[in-house]
């Protein structure tokens, strides 16, 4: 494995790790009636995207493209089989889903913190923010593709 496939599955690594544990910290925020604990998931949320997820899911955009270029595959010179430009369309796909999402997710903590309501479920704009965070799970099936078309072909 090269140092940049190896930079390439690590990014991978932490997008999917911190992606899950945001799945989790979002199930909690949809049921806890603590307003306390909403305002403490929503920003913890934002600090994940802000330092750990985004960064992730650009490093693999990133070193994707780089393993492109290192195969000779920009340019055109050379042709891409099949699975790679499914596997680069899906990874593509999940990384501006994902990316969507942090943007969401920065607008959610700002309403939070903007309204007066006690507590931040009660704030529209919080919850029309938290439907959207929720509608970019759908890039997941195209993360999971990526991924078995990068594995298995
Ligand atoms: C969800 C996003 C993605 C996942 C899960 C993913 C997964 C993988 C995996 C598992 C490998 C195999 C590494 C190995 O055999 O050592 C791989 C290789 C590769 N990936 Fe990705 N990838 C993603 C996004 C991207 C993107 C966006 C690009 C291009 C911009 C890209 C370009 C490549 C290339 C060129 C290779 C080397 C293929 C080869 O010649 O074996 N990947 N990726």
């Amino acid at each position: 494995m090269s140092a940049l496939e190896g930079v390439h599955l690590g990014a991978i690594a932490i997008w999917f790790l911190s992606a899950g544990f945001d799945v989790g910290l979002e199930i909690v925020l949809r049921w806890t009636r603590s307003a306390d604990l909403q305002r403490s998931l929503i920003e913890l949320h934002r600090k994940i995207d802000v330092w750990i997820e985004g960064p992730a899911v650009i490093v693999t955009v990133v070193s994707g493209a780089a393993l492109l270029r290192a195969a000779g595959l920009v340019g055109g010179e050379l042709p891409w089989p099949g699975w790679l430009e499914w596997k680069v369309a899906s990874g593509l796909i999940a990384a501006t889903a994902n990316l969507a999402c942090v943007a969401f997710v920065l607008a959610r903590a700002r309403a939070a913190r903007a309204a007066p309501e006690p507590t931040p479920r009660q704030i529209v704009a919080v919850r029309r923010w938290s439907a959207a965070i929720w509608l970019t799970g759908l890039g997941v099936p195209f993360a999971l593709g990526a991924l078995a078309l990068g594995v298995w072909h």
